[in-house]
């Protein structure tokens, strides 16, 4: 049975979720990553948390549909608050801006265990979400864009390993997207429409873009 959108967003992030580790999905809303994950045997067993109980509620339901309450337990939980670091190996958050996954990890500073893997989904500010990584001691082990429903997006994968790292505008936008790979294209040219805009009020983002359209062969 298909329950993910195959090649969409939530894909990408079940296929950076590690074979066999314990998931916790923050934000998880229907709780399609989790049943997904369990159903494959990609992992033994999930939380699936959400802030909202509406949302988990629909969880709950989609869970006891596929005969997985046994392996995924569902939890009231405003990000990772109610999350326990010995609960989780991996973490998905994923669907929500990039301002509030970063609150949500800098609210549990647990996360910086290295043992942990984060796979994160930013639906806006990427580059504010991958700024707040390196800066925080976090590596980028894997970044890779995707087309859902036409719109192009990025999932990562981060680990602490201690070393604060500084980096610029179009580091933070680009972090080792392969610009000739279609998909990594149409996601750096979301990018390069968002800071044209936003370079009619601050031209210092100028600079940024030119290196953009340069890379992606795109000139004004
Ligand atoms: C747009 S849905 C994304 C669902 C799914 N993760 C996806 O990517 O398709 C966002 C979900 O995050 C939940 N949410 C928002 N803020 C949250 C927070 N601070 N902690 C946990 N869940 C949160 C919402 O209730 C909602 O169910």
């Amino acid at each position: 049975m298909q329950i993910l959108r195959p090649y969409g967003r939530l894909s990408l992030c079940a296929e950076m979720v590690r074979e066999g580790s314990r998931l916790a999905d923050i934000g998880t809303d229907h709780g399609y990553l989790p049943i997904h994950l369990c159903l494959t045997g990609k992992i033994p067993s999930a939380l699936a948390c959400d802030i909202n109980p509406f949302p988990l509620r629909s969880a709950e339901e989609n869970i006891i549909k596929h005969q997985l309450s046994d392996r995924i337990t569902t939890r009231l939980s405003d990000g990772l608050q109610q999350v326990r670091e010995d609960e989780a190996d991996d973490i998905v958050i994923a669907g929500m801006g990039g301002e509030l996954i970063r609150d949500i990890l800098k609210a549990a500073p647990w996360v910086k265990n290295s043992s942990k893997h984060l796979v994160l989904q930013p639906m806006t500010h990427h580059e504010d979400l991958v700024k707040w990584l390196y800066e925080n001691g976090f590596t980028i082990l894997r970044q890779k864009a995707v087309c859902d429903e036409g719109k192009h997006y990025t999932v990562l994968c981060a680990r602490c390993d201690g070393a604060g790292r500084s980096a610029d505008l179009f580091d933070c936008i680009v972090v080792g997207l392969d610009p000739d790979d279609p998909l990594s294209q149409g996601f750096l040219k979301r990018s390069l429409n968002n800071l044209r805009n936003r370079s009619k009020g601050d031209p210092s983002l100028l600079p940024t873009i030119r290196r953009i359209e340069e890379i992606i062969h795109e000139d004004q």
